[in-house]
């Protein structure tokens, strides 16, 4: 069977108890903690930064954690955030002015690199940068905001990026993020994701770990068909 990461996207934590949270959201089945940072520039709302991640680390969070940088300029960020503790650093490739010199300042500090991806932006944005990435992250719903509604027509476009991945560098992960909910989570999987950002679905169910067994059971299921 394929590995599949469940990764729970903490803007949907209640950051009065952030650590505890992520704790228990780890200790009921997340494998990755996704940390979307948001500067009210790129996008239009305005979240956490590296001093977050590191009291993470602090607290005691050992899990591999994946910062989606929702942010324009990136560059001077990648520092901070992998001094603080940051497994994989993904960006958006329109907010940097010199891509390949970001994906370069992020192995350099020791971190995995993605691309994201926006539902309106093409997938051919990705192929000079193939043998240079770690990781592919799809945009399932504009970035900005959780709980929002899963855009239908990036399901062909994560078959097509799976496609892509398998043509020019097997080892890139395929993260889908956005809108997944326990109806759509089969599909998705079946498209090719291999790590699931999962915000809304999760923290605000009243019981994480029947919420991501749920999630698991349904993709234990497709692997079996
Ligand atoms: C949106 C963020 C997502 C978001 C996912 O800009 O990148 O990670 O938190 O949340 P849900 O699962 O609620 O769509
Ligand atoms: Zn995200």
């Amino acid at each position: 069977m394929k590995k599949i990461f469940i990764a729970p996207s903490i803007l949907s934590a209640d950051f009065a108890k952030l650590g505890k949270d992520v704790k228990d959201v780890l200790f009921s089945g997340g494998d990755i903690i996704h940390f979307d940072v948001m500067d009210n520039h790129y996008v239009p709302n305005l979240t956490f930064g590296p001093m977050v991640l590191k009291s993470l680390r602090q607290y005691g969070i050992q899990a591999p954690i994946d910062v989606h940088l929702m942010v324009q300029p990136v560059d001077n960020l990648i520092p901070l955030f992998a001094k603080a503790g940051a497994d994989i650093i993904t960006f958006h490739p329109e907010a940097s002015q010199n891509v390949i010199g970001t994906l370069s300042l992020i192995k350099n500090f020791g971190c995995r690199a993605g691309l994201a991806i926006n539902p309106d932006t093409s997938l051919n944005i990705l192929s000079d940068f193939m043998d240079q990435i770690d990781v592919i992250l799809l945009m399932s719903v504009m970035p900005g905001f959780a709980g929002q509604k899963f855009i239908l027509p990036v399901l062909k476009k994560i078959y097509q990026a799976r496609k892509k991945i398998n043509q020019c560098n097997a080892r890139i992960l395929l993260e889908v993020d956005g809108g997944i909910n326990l109806n759509n989570v089969q599909d998705i999987a079946d498209a090719g994701a291999d790590i699931f950002v999962i915000g809304s679905c999760i923290f605000r169910s009243k019981n994480y770990k029947y919420t991501i067994d749920m999630i698991k059971n349904k993709l234990h299921n497709l692997h079996k068909k």
